[in-house]
């Protein structure tokens, strides 16, 4: 498969549509929750396109609930308002005349209609949780909710939704798709692409639909470096070779754990994910120190609580010091326990979040 068989899709059917029909309500709703990743996306080339394929978690409570009320502009030009948290943000709003400006292309409509875009996080900022996949996704699922509500078209809504939302963010064409979703080209899975995401649940053992991701807010600052910079350190970086094949080798074996239910090689797995993430932003030139000192704590006291018990539970890492442990429902009772009583003074005001892998 090519990397524009969805791209030349799209452009054409967008080039099709020529009656704008627009319904009464100009208004459309949705939510999106963020992904957490087991196989780490981290390197892209242009389009937005990974140098490797990644799998993620979809959360439950963790989302993005985005509003779009739209009219046609009186003067026939593209214009949009972002506003959230109800203010009006002029950051984000600047990056969204950018992302659209590189979407239009696939719809068309929107060339002459005035946007008021409001969006509002059910979690708290730089909490760990990757904010734009869940706003990117929320954001492409409104687009698409739109054209089809102009056009009453009977189009495949999420793999458009994939598709948009991976233009603005890459990791959000993943949180378009609920439980355990896979993205970028691999031999492993047919019909795997670059361009939009793809959900295995079918692929998944019944336990990991049962798993919690419960997160340790050790530092809740604003990310020292943005996802977008940290991808382009892989550029030059000495072991990106190593890391792409690395992602494979890890993802072939993942299939298998998930497939499995294999829960031990699934922790190996992921927390050499988590590991080498790091390891490649320590590494990079300049290299960055992500992790926190608490981090490095907290981690080995779940090595420990993990030797003492036995337990079966994994945890990862984003590009930052904030802790995800993932596990299943058979031991939540113990891994709050251990939470409360030997991790939480660890945390920024011995904040946690517990979140959920969604339900397919
Ligand atoms: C470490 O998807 O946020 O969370 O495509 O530049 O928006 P952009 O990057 P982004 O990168 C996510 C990096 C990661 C790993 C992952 O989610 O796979």
């Amino acid at each position: 498969m090519n990397d524009f068989l969805f791209h030349n899709k799209y452009l054409e059917e967008g080039q099709k549509i020529s009656k704008v029909d627009f319904p009464d309500t100009m208004e459309v709703e949705c939510k999106s929750p963020s992904n957490i990743a087991l196989i780490k996306y981290w390197g892209k080339y242009e389009n937005q396109f990974p140098r490797n394929p990644s799998v993620s978690f979809t959360l439950t409570k963790s989302f993005t609930s985005t509003r779009i009320l739209y009219k046609p502009s009186q003067d026939k030009k593209f214009s949009l308002e972002y506003f959230f948290n109800n203010n009006r943000n002029k950051d984000f709003e600047e990056k969204l005349i950018k992302y659209f400006d590189n979407i239009q292309q696939y719809f068309p409509f929107l060339k002459s209609l005035q946007l008021r875009i409001e969006s509002y996080n059910t979690f708290p900022h730089s909490a760990g949780i990757a904010s734009s996949a869940s706003a990117f996704s929320a954001l492409a699922l409104c687009l698409c909710t739109m054209e089809k509500q102009i056009f009453k078209n009977n189009n495949d809504l999420s793999q458009k939704a994939s598709f948009i939302a991976r233009i603005g963010s890459g990791s959000a064409c993943r949180s378009v798709y609920n439980g355990v979703v896979l993205w970028g080209k691999t031999l492993s899975i047919t019909g795997s692409s670059n361009e939009v995401a793809k959900d295995i649940n079918k692929l998944v053992h019944p336990v990991f639909k049962t798993y919690y991701d419960t997160i340790l807010i050790i530092d809740p600052s604003p990310k020292k470096l943005s996802s977008s910079d940290g991808h382009k350190l892989m550029y030059n970086h000495a072991y990106a070779d190593a890391r792409y094949k690395q992602a494979n080798e890890n993802l072939k074996i993942l299939l298998g754990a998930l497939s499995a239910g294999n829960e031990l090689e699934f922790a190996q797995i992921i927390e050499n994910e988590a590991m080498s993430l790091h390891g490649l932003l320590l590494s990079s030139s300049p290299g960055y120190i992500l992790l926190h000192p608490n981090t490095l704590i907290i981690i080995e006291k779940l090595q420990n609580f993990r030797m003492d018990t036995k337990f079966q539970f994994a945890f990862t890492l984003d590009a930052g010091p904030n802790i995800h442990i993932l596990y299943s429902s058979k031991i939540r009772e113990k891994v709050i326990d251990f939470i409360e009583s030997e991790l939480k003074q660890y945390c920024k005001n011995g904040s946690w979040i517990d979140d959920k892998i969604s339900t397919l």
